[in-house]
């Protein structure tokens, strides 16, 4: 897969050459390319913002430098090869989530557009729709000063699923949100620490209960943390003990649905 940022902080990117993801570039799994936003800026104080048209605080960065720079990148793709993804990070983009960097990383070529200060001039996203897919895409629900963090968390996300990456393909599967449930809690050898064991199921030996007990937990852990989740989960074709399991937290199952119950 192909990446490029485009930013005007290229040091902010340095983390993608550390680690999984440093690693599966070296290894030629992933072509990541970082752009400086200012060199494609055309005056002496290579300046890429202005004050906000219609008034108020803060500053808007301005169309032409991201045009050139947008322009620059996408030349260097094969006329036949279609629109890239052009990915820009904002607190008012649609969600970041686990189903959206599954689909991303199906793609052979993503962009992304790193604003700063207040965003960039709503014109630019209009103008590059000709070239790019343009996804503007949130994190979450808070705001962060530019959208380089916002990069490095999606191309962890992503690079991480490209095959190769991962080392053992098997530890995708069973992680949060792969299966639309946060994860089972994990422990490791000592079986006994300052006074705390290792539930015992896991010492036992016995498979079925084993994988059981770590979806029970899931369902706990999830009830608890993110109830939110619940309300998006299949719960069709559970076997009687995750029913069971379910209304010991409190939740019925309705439709193929979790309902909580209105007292628990
Ligand atoms: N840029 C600023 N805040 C952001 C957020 N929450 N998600 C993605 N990009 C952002």
């Amino acid at each position: 897969m192909r990446i490029d940022v485009v930013s005007i902080f290229p040091e902010y990117l340095a983390p993608l050459e550390l680690s999984l993801i440093g690693k599966a570039r070296q290894d030629g799994l992933l072509d990541l390319r970082v752009h400086d936003l200012r060199e494609f800026t055309t005056d002496r104080h290579r300046t890429v913002d202005d004050t906000p048209y219609g008034g108020g605080a803060g500053m808007v960065m301005k169309p032409e430098p991201w045009a050139q720079a947008l322009t620059a990148v996408a030349a260097e793709r094969p006329a036949e090869a279609g629109k890239p993804v052009l990915i820009v990070p904002s607190p008012a983009g649609e969600r970041f989530t686990q189903a959206t960097a599954h689909q991303l990383a199906e793609e052979d070529q993503l962009v992304f557009a790193c604003g700063r200060y207040e965003g960039i001039d709503e014109r630019v996203l209009e103008w590059a729709a000709d070239h790019f897919t343009v996804r503007p895409m949130s994190l979450g629900d808070y705001v962060l000063n530019g959208g380089e963090v916002a990069v490095l968390a999606m191309v962890e996300a992503i690079g991480r699923l490209l095959p190769g990456v991962v080392g053992n393909p098997e530890s995708l599967v069973e992680e949060s949100h792969s299966d639309g449930l946060l994860e089972y809690p994990v422990y490791t050898k000592p079986s006994s620490w300052r006074d705390r064991d290792v539930p015992a199921v896991l010492l036992s030996g016995n498979h079925g209960k084993i994988a059981q007990w770590r979806r029970h937990e899931q369902y706990r852990r999830t009830a608890e943390r993110r109830p939110d989740l619940l309300a998006e989960f299949d719960a069709g074709k559970l076997p009687r003990a995750d029913r069971t399991a379910f209304a010991d937290l409190g939740y019925d199952v309705v439709d193929g649905r979790l309902k909580q119950r209105p007292d628990a």
